[in-house]
């Protein structure tokens, strides 16, 4: 018997990634000049003033001890979390009360679920969806069931396509716009069907919307917390780490229900100390860097995004561009297995994607190509593409 299991680790779903990491370090093992288009990790540096601010602050000895208010977050990150809400988004948060700080928004995601519900509550997560909500769901005891995000619904989820036994039994639902890995933005319409759906249903409304600001139609994305009677319903989850080029400092936020910030609060006050002071401060400086810095990073999104979807139009991939994130989602020939084509791509150009497969099993038939990557690599990743032959062959078989 293993030394540490537990049922709950268990009741995990296979991870595709373990199979995806296993073939990768196998082609490089095998000396293959590996492009690897499957994170999403920002490749460009942190803002140097972010950089500079933590610097500074790290001199500072009283940022060498525990934090000021532990697992509550410094009063200047929370009122600079604030004023960044009513300047981004209009929206407005009580820092004392509807305001938290996380180590990155994923953290905070696990310690939801375990303050707010109980086990064997059930809670709707979209497919395909980033893997951490449904993983955050079971390890919290929760009940998972899926929501199908559906092309023919522009990927939005579809309230009134949840039979109402479901609906009158959910005790959350989470929703991500820009979509991660889908990459379409959802219009304040969507919003308000959701909190009504939530307000309806007496659901929590969780919304994860890390990629607010990285759109190409120029405005950022709204918030569910613009919407009249939200902060009834919803909470939503947010991270410096794609807008301010910042995964490695884990720095994030929940912001709007005060019942529901505040048990996340609660957990977290029971199993951490809270984010590094000078981190923290840092962060502040990041949540005020001028607009022109990240439309400059935009530009170079726009132009990686213009040349990968240039690449797989040519190799005959219907593809759509994506209206936010830094992915191309792109569909597969009808019958073709995201696996398998994985393979193949991982095969015929060493260049890595993730099959659609790993976002749930609505995500088959496609694939995701993340624009993380510097630009020659990028362009030669794409070379590569438009070069191999045989990358699509007709019907391959589904393997799942
Ligand atoms: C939809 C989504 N939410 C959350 C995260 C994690 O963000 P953080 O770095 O703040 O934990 C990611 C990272 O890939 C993501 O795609």
């Amino acid at each position: 018997m293993d030394l540490a299991r537990s049922q709950r680790l268990d009741a995990l779903p296979p991870y595709v990634y373990v199979e995806i990491h296993r073939l990768v370090a196998e082609a490089r093992r095998a000396g293959r000049d590996v492009i690897d288009m499957g994170k999403g990790d920002p490749d460009t540096p942190t803002p140097s003033h972010v950089v500079a601010a933590l610097h500074d602050a790290a001199q500072d000895p009283v940022n060498h001890q525990y934090p000021l208010g532990l697992a509550r977050g410094l009063p200047e990150f929370r009122a600079a979390i604030s004023a960044w809400y009513r300047r981004r988004f209009d929206v407005r948060v009580d820092p004392e009360t509807e305001v938290l700080p996380l180590m990155g928004s994923k953290e905070g995601n696990l310690h939801f679920c375990l303050g707010a519900l109980d086990p064997g509550d059930l809670v709707l997560v979209p497919d395909p969806a980033f893997p951490a909500y449904e993983a955050a769901a079971i390890l919290a005891g929760a009940e998972v069931r899926k929501v199908p995000l559906l092309v023919e619904n522009g990927f939005l989820i579809d309230f009134d396509s949840i039979p109402r036994d479901v609906a009158a039994r959910a005790r959350a639902i989470w929703m991500s716009y820009p979509n991660n890995p889908t990459a379409v933005v959802a219009p304040v319409e969507f919003y308000e069907k959701a909190v009504d759906f939530a307000q309806r249903t007496n659901t929590i409304l969780v919304s994860d919307n890390p990629y607010a600001d990285i759109t190409f139609g120029g405005e950022p994305a709204p918030s569910v917390l613009t919407v009249d009677g939200a902060k009834d319903v919803a909470v939503e989850f947010n991270s410096l780490s794609k807008s301010y080029n910042m995964t490695g400092w884990r720095s994030g936020m929940v912001v709007g229900n005060p019942d529901v910030v505040g048990a996340v609060r609660s957990m977290k006050l029971n199993t951490d100390a809270g984010l590094f002071g000078a981190v923290q401060i840092a962060s502040i400086a990041a949540l005020e860097t001028p607009d022109h810095v990240l439309s400059a990073q935009m530009d170079t999104y726009r132009r990686r995004r213009d040349r990968v979807v240039t690449a797989l139009r040519r190799i005959g991939l219907a593809v759509e561009p994506p209206q936010g994130t830094f992915y191309v989602w792109a569909p597969l020939p009808e019958g073709t297995s995201s696996m398998r084509f994985f393979t193949r791509l991982l095969e015929e150009t060493a260049v890595v994607a993730i099959p659609g497969i790993g976002y749930g099993r609505y995500g088959e038939g496609y694939v995701r190509f993340s624009l993380t990557v510097p630009d020659a690599r990028l362009d030669e990743a794409m070379d590569r593409v438009e070069a191999a032959d045989g990358l699509l062959p007709d019907r391959l078989p589904r393997d799942n």
